[in-house]
């Protein structure tokens, strides 16, 4: 199968390319923003078209999520004009489609881990552009899926992890927020979800009972608990400290509770999902190594 990866030099795009080895049976090309824009609908369907394209799994997206309130406009065009504009190339090649999206199409009202038919309700420009890139993909009549995914870390790019890590080594004391609750998810563990889903029985259709699903680690942290994880697996000596919220002001709004439930996933996929610290160690471990 010809596979495409999408925004090939973030984090995502880069876990696939670090795996790709397992992968041989395909031909996996990756394309990063310069390369090809997912903006540009007559680059992309000409690429897809000539390239004989069977699948895209679209790691590119806007995911400056402060930047997106004043930078609306440009957001917009990346998450949902542009899986629009992927979702249209794919139908000349019948192709299949794995998207990424995001928890942030949540309000985080909830107490219980949300599954996939709970009432969106984004609350900022991001997690609204987001979801008009999923109803790209759910109101087409394309094989495709969209992978609400939270908290992604990888040991490429800049994320949470990388930045703990580093401002533990800066300071003797960190203040991180409590009361904002979640799932970590190291971007390795979905990259093997994606391909595993594409490339498991290819000639199956991937849409097979709804096209939404959840996937992040297994098990459930704050912040504070996800940092006191990093710096206590990473041998930092930085003593980290719960605050609120309302102590760390921020452009956008953020969900207080974005746990995904991935039972859907598990059950359709037969995935199994690592625990978050499990995932965390062998990041971290990854990071030591580099
Ligand atoms: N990071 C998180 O915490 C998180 C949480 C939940 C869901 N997600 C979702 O997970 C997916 C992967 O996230 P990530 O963390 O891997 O993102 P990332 O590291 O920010 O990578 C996104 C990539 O998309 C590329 N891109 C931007 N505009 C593009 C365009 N017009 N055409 C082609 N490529 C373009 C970027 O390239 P340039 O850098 O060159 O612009 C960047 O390399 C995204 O859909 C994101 O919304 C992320």
């Amino acid at each position: 199968m010809n596979i495409l990866i999408t925004g090939a030099n973030g984090q995502l795009g880069s876990e696939i390319n670090d795996i790709k080895d397992n992968y041989k049976a395909h031909n996996l090309i990756f394309k990063g923003s310069s390369a090809l824009d997912i903006c540009n609908y007559n680059q992309l369907e000409s690429f897809l078209v000539e390239n004989n394209i069977e699948a895209v799994i679209n790691c590119a997206a806007y995911t400056a999520v402060d930047k997106a309130e004043k930078e609306q406009g440009i957001a917009k065009e990346v998450n949902a004009i542009g899986v629009l504009n992927i979702v249209n190339a794919l139908k000349k090649t019948e192709g299949k489609c794995i998207h990424i999206s995001t928890d942030y199409v949540f309000d985080g009202n909830s107490f219980l881990p949300y599954q996939e038919e709970d009432e969106i309700n984004p609350i900022g420009v991001y997690g609204n552009t987001k979801r008009e890139g999923e109803l790209a993909i759910l109101d087409n009549d394309i094989d495709a899926i969209v992978i609400r995914t939270s908290w992604l870390y990888s040991s490429c790019g800049n994320n949470f992890v990388k930045t703990m890590m580093r401002l533990g080594n800066e300071r003797e004391e960190l203040g991180v927020i409590f009361d904002q609750v979640g799932t970590p998810t190291y971007a390795k563990d979905l990259a093997k979800t994606c391909l595993e889903i594409l490339t498991n029985k290819e000639k199956e259709k991937i849409s097979r009972n709804g096209k939404l699903y959840h996937f992040s680690n297994e098990g459930v942290a704050s912040w504070f608990d996800f940092a006191t994880a990093i710096m206590d697996i990473s041998n930092t000596n930085c003593n980290v400290k719960p605050i609120e919220t309302k102590d760390y002001p921020t452009l956008a709004k953020r969900p207080h509770f974005s746990v995904l439930n991935k039972s859907k996933i598990k059950k359709d996929f037969g995935i199994e999902i690592p625990y978050w610290r499990e995932a965390l160690k062998q990041c971290i471990s990854k990071l030591n190594h580099k």
